[in-house]
């Protein structure tokens, strides 16, 4: 990180900095001539005792200058901004495409169906909210929304297009060098909207194939067909809503992160202990008569919900 707040940090971010300090030096210059000569000859050419202040309309030469000088400039920027933005908006040869989902309020990222993302219940890889990319490679990002517009923007490494309900946007991203970006949705979108946020995370190729395996290890902990049933339970309930499971779509951030929740000693704050079967059950089934004043309401689950939902969390290890 520079001094300034959007150091760039890949070719996107960048295309759009020189073109903001081009045009942000070509304001200060307008700025010291006009307002430069404004206070100058205000000072020097006033009505003052021995000098009388002339009275005059008409200079076409002035006219002139500041008629062409400004259409010239603003002609300038125009190019020029096209230009860029079609570096900006330029997708093609990209390493790799991403589909980049936004909904209320977290992002879906769906790694490219090749085979080295390949889970073992025949589907592809998929994170909330933090991306993976390898270090120096065009990645192609391919937007949507499921809800209401989001927009997606990492500052140091570029972009900001928004992610609209019903139609598909482009926007690529590429990182200089490895390290782990913020990024937020930039589109006001309902009350969660200022925790919807993305890590980005930009790797060495090495770096990133051994996360590669590990994220399919952690994935593939999620396909064990003995607690599918519990996990797509959990998934589809408004346990999502609140809790973080890494890994899944669950990347709520009201409530505790569950992601390894069965090595914990206690759950509820400290009110129940410990994480076993017979405890995990009375607290789903009724929170706040397990806990008295838990903000985590009772959903009146089925039986069977319950237990499908406690046998998957007791393998959150
Ligand atoms: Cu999504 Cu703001």
């Amino acid at each position: 990180m520079g001094p300034w707040p959007n150091d760039p940090l890949g070719p996107q971010a960048r295309t759009s900095a020189e073109i903001y300090w081009i045009m942000f030096v070509a304001a200060i210059v307008v700025l010291a001539i006009v307002d430069g000569g404004l206070i100058y000859a205000g000072i020097k050419f006033r009505d003052r005792p021995g000098h009388t202040a002339k009275q005059f309309h008409g200079h076409n030469t002035l006219e002139l200058l500041w008629t062409v000088i400004p259409t010239i400039m603003v002609i300038s920027f125009s190019v020029l901004s096209f230009q860029k933005l079609n570096v900006m908006n330029d997708t093609s040869g990209a390493g790799m495409t991403v589909n980049v989902q936004g909904q209320q309020w977290t992002w879906l990222m769906s790694y490219p169906k090749e085979d080295r993302f390949k889970l073992t219940d025949g589907t592809y890889l998929q994170a909330a909210q933090e991306l993976h990319i390898p270090v120096n490679t065009k990645v192609h990002i391919q937007l949507s929304s499921k809800d209401v517009i989001h927009s997606f923007w990492v500052p140091n490494i570029g972009g900001k297009k928004d992610a609209v309900p019903g139609r598909a946007t482009d926007l690529w991203i590429q990182g200089d060098k490895p390290g782990t970006y913020k990024g937020q949705c930039f589109e006001f979108c309902g009350t969660g909207h200022a925790d919807m946020l993305i890590t980005l995370v930009v790797q060495t190729p090495d770096e990133y194939s051994t996360w590669i395996k590990s994220a399919l290890v952690e994935a593939n902990r999620f396909n064990d067909p003995a607690t599918k049933a519990g996990r797509e339970t959990f998934l589809s309930q408004p346990c999502v809503g609140c809790h973080t499971v890494q890994g899944t779509v669950a990347a709520g951030k009201v409530g505790p992160d569950l992601t390894h929740v069965a090595s914990k000693k206690s759950i509820a704050g400290g009110a129940i202990s410990p994480v076993d079967e017979a405890n995990l059950t009375r607290w789903i089934k009724d929170p706040p008569a397990a806990k008295p004043g838990t903000t985590m309401p009772n959903y009146h689950l089925s039986d069977e919900q319950v237990h499908d939902i406690v046998q998957w969390l007791l393998t959150l290890k």
